[in-house]
């Protein structure tokens, strides 16, 4: 099994690039035929994490879309703060409009219920998520997570997007600390 070292830690060869790239262009599938709206969805990316997951679902998506990227206050270390900002870089006007947040990883769902909480002062039609990763034994929330690409148990995973202390980001397939 291939191994990898970030920083202090070890991790190994978790989902394989050619597994999420099918799992992903399932998803896309998913996603296209369930939006139902009159006008283009707003697809939000939440940075810095989501990149790659959502450079990849949306060139699977044939639909006219606004994409908007929003920032939100890092993750640090191998477990949740707790603690997180306010939403910055939000530019379209998503009144009336059909929202599909793309997130890398539903963790707690902390983050998640937060940037629900902002974007519905905007009043959108409706809000969806897409998530690649979901840790739903972490998960302290109620509200839905519509499209989740693996659930996975509360390990922590670096790679496609994911980093450890800044590291393993721009890794092709997902690790998980060993
Ligand atoms: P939550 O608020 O607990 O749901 O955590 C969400 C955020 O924590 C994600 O957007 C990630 O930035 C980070 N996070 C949670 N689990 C992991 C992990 O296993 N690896 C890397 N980052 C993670």
């Amino acid at each position: 099994m291939k191994s990898i070292e970030l920083h202090d830690k070890s991790f190994e060869l978790y989902i394989d690039k050619n597994k999420i790239a099918g799992r992903v262009k399932e998803l896309a599938t998913q996603i296209t035929n369930s939006i139902k709206s009159d006008k283009p969805p707003v697809f939000i990316v939440v940075l810095n994490g989501a990149f790659m997951f959502a450079a990849d679902l949306l060139k699977q998506m044939d639909i006219n879309a606004d994409i908007s990227f929003v920032k939100l206050a890092s993750y640090s270390g191998t477990s949740s703060s707790g603690k997180v900002k306010k939403i910055i870089g939000l530019n379209e006007d998503i009144e009336g409009r059909t929202v599909v947040i793309i997130e890398d990883i539903v963790d707690t769902g902390i983050t998640m219920e937060m940037v629900l909480k902002e974007l519905s002062v905007f009043c959108p039609e409706k809000i969806y998520i897409a998530t690649l990763l979901y840790k739903p034994a972490a998960f302290t929330k109620n509200f839905a997570v519509h499209f989740v690409g693996f659930e996975i148990p509360t390990d922590f995973v670096v790679g496609y997007g994911l980093d450890y202390n800044g590291f393993g980001r721009n890794l092709p397939d997902i690790y998980v600390l060993k």
